[in-house]
């Protein structure tokens, strides 16, 4: 063992009592610096679980392909420990804490034989900021170590706040793949068949088992800013969400900061950093976060986020210098690629970076691949880990440790029909409603059969206690602070008969930013609906851009059938915590209001020619 730079005493008991559980052959504290990273990185490159990409076309970079049988989140898997099981809510899957540990010992105990055990000191938000939280990740996976310093304030600088009286979140976590005296070690260790990802609310504690991929294992993100901090903040009266956090400024220098909370793989990276289309000339926007916000209210009541994160760990395929250039110049060095297509050259490629896929790739499963094959090249949910300084268009307030005013929130899913492409609540309490009841489509099981989970806030895999008291916390939060921002919901995914998206997406939502600025500012139309208040064609931005007042009045109407339908599908979700006394009593009234204005609708509602 390395000696560890503290004396702070909780800290090393408690490593000291998960060593003697985990019983590795050593354990390394981190430090955080270049030289441990690179000295980690080949290491993993000498024991097959790194590839070296070209120094010259993407210098300091490495990628790594995983078991087959780890490539995402395990939500089935995943566990909120609380001491009553009404505190998880229906959202969750439970656990007694004391059945939970018990079974822990049992898996942790020799977990980590064979191996090394490292201690990563971390900071969520900017070191000794007074919203940040410290946690420690002990992990026997070297892969997780680099991968925490690139999305994490990492190492020894986090010792120092820490001092020696500090407290931390801890977080333990193990591939669960013991090495026995002389077995040869795999690149990607895992365990296939038992994976447990759990959450102590009351203590405060995390323990991930089995696996080794992302959210799993990268315990600062998910398990801690999401799952533990929303526990936090509904006890200290702020936010913790799946939000980015992006900037919007005018060409007359004026800036405005909205928060977007869209599910996993919705397009929250895409819209962090998007690039202003032709039109918007002298437009600039500002990316603050992709993944994460938390935000809190300052002394006079107006909300102000930050992201707790240091890097993105975002979705690869359709990543591409068309659709997100600022991404791609993110990823351009001293990145980590996960189960990405090798290119011949050493480089990497995934579906839709170019127009033309390369002639000949070695897919993430380490076979030969050419564009006739008929599997991808890149796992779906392949991703890049980039430190978020690299980007381009960084926010120069990504690091303030007051972080920035909210002036809008938005949120959206992935909906093929029944979504209009943008509106904005009549009220806080209708807006939380909007929000809670959003759905979003999973892969079409059939052909035009669109399968919707309600995914409330997108917060659905990542809310730490009863999702009924996380909505009374939103309505409290909003009756709290003299002047709660406006919210919208957006929906960038509608498709006409033939399957294609009838809106271009990407950099042309910003003409709907826009629109939102504007209304949070005061100083634009909106039209009343039954669904909330419409943009107008005259209201959107169309400078450079053709689209027809016919094709925009599309995204905007009104089916009753459908949005009546959309309506009743809430009622299950609205059951679901009615049922065990946590639904807020807004939300029955809220529902009644909308289906009373949609049944009084005409049957097909427009806007004016
Ligand atoms: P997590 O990192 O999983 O939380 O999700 P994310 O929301 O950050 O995912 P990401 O931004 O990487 O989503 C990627 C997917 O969204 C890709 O399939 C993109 O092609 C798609 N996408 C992003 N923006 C748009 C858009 O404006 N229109 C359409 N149609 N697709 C989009
Ligand atoms: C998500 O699934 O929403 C992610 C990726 O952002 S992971 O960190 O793996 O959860
Ligand atoms: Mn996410």
């Amino acid at each position: 063992m390395n000696t560890p730079k503290t004396n702070n005493k909780k800290l090393l008991a408690w490593v000291d009592e998960v060593a003697s559980l985990c019983k590795p052959e050593e354990v390394y504290w981190c430090n955080g610096s270049q030289e441990e990273y690179n000295r980690l990185c080949d290491e993993m490159v000498e024991s097959g679980t790194f590839i070296k990409l070209n120094e010259e076309k993407r210098p300091n970079s490495y990628l790594c392909e995983s078991d087959p049988r780890d490539v995402a989140r395990v939500e089935d898997s995943t566990f909120i420990c609380s001491e009553k099981k009404i505190d998880a809510g229906p959202n969750n899957n439970w656990a007694d804490p004391k059945e939970m540990k018990a079974k822990l010992s049992k898996l942790f105990d020799g977990c980590m034989r064979g191996r090394t055990m490292y201690v990563i000191p971390f900071s969520m938000g900017p070191l000794g900021s007074p919203i940040a939280h410290i946690g420690f990740e002990i992990t026997d996976s070297p892969y997780v170590v680099a991968n925490m310093r690139i999305m994490t304030r990492m190492g020894d600088k986090v010792l120092e706040v820490l001092g020696d009286k500090g407290d931390f979140i801890p977080c333990v976590h193990s591939v669960g793949a013991p090495l026995e005296k002389g077995q040869k070690d795999v690149p990607w260790p895992c365990n296939a068949d038992n994976k447990y990802i759990t959450h102590f609310p009351e203590t405060r504690e995390i323990w991930s088992y089995g696996s080794g991929y992302g959210g799993n294992a990268l315990l600062g993100k998910k398990c801690l800013a999401l799952r533990i901090a929303s526990v936090m903040a509904r006890d200290e009266g702020w936010l913790a969400e799946h939000m980015l956090i992006v900037g919007i400024e005018s060409p007359e220098g004026e800036k405005t900061y909205i928060g977007a909370a869209f599910p996993s793989a919705c397009g929250k990276t895409n819209l962090a950093m998007l690039l202003p289309p032709k039109g918007f000339e002298g437009w600039k926007i500002w990316t603050v976060g992709d993944d994460i916000a938390w935000i809190k209210p300052d002394k006079d009541g107006n909300l102000r986020a930050i992201n707790p994160e240091a890097g993105f760990f975002g979705v690869a395929p359709g990543t591409s210098y068309k659709t997100n250039p600022c991404a791609m110049d993110s990823v351009a060095k001293n990145s980590i690629f996960t189960n990405i297509a090798l290119t011949d050259d050493g480089d990497v490629w995934w579906e839709d970076m170019t127009d033309e896929p390369p002639a000949h790739l070695t897919d993430w499963k380490g076979k030969d691949w050419t564009p006739s094959s008929d599997t991808p090249a890149s796992h779906p949910n392949s991703r890049f880990t980039a430190p978020a300084s690299q980007c381009p268009v960084i926010d120069p307030n990504w690091e303030n440790p007051e972080g920035v005013p909210i002036s809008a929130f938005v949120f959206g899913g992935r909906m093929s029909k029944n979504a209009p492409l943008a509106y904005q609540a009549f009220s806080w309490s209708h807006g939380v409603y909007m929000a809670a009841t959003m759905g979003s489509e999973k892969t079409a099981a059939a052909e035009g059969q669109a399968d919707i989970r309600r995914d409330p806030m997108a917060m659905l895999p990542f809310c730490g206690y009863n999702m009924g008291d996380y909505f009374d916390h939103w309505l409290n939060i909003g009756r709290n602070i003299p002047k709660p921002p406006p919210i919208f919901r957006v929906n960038w995914f509608a498709k006409d008969e033939d399957g294609n998206f009838m809106w271009p997406g990407f950099g042309q939502n910003l003409r709907v930013l826009k629109w939102i600025v504007d209304r949070a500012r005061g100083r634009t139309e909106s039209i009343e609906s039954p669904l909330g208040m419409m943009p107008k064609y005259e209201d959107i931005h169309w400078e450079g851009m053709d689209f027809s007042r016919e094709d925009f009045n599309k995204l905007i109407e009104i089916d009753r059938e459908g949005a009546m339908e959309e309506v009743e599908n809430h009622q299950e979700l609205l059951d679901k915590f009615n049922k065990s006394g946590h639904l807020p009593e807004e939300f029955l009234h809220e529902n009644a209001l909308l289906k009373l204005r949609l049944n009084r609708s005409p049957k097909k509602w427009e806007l004016p020619k």
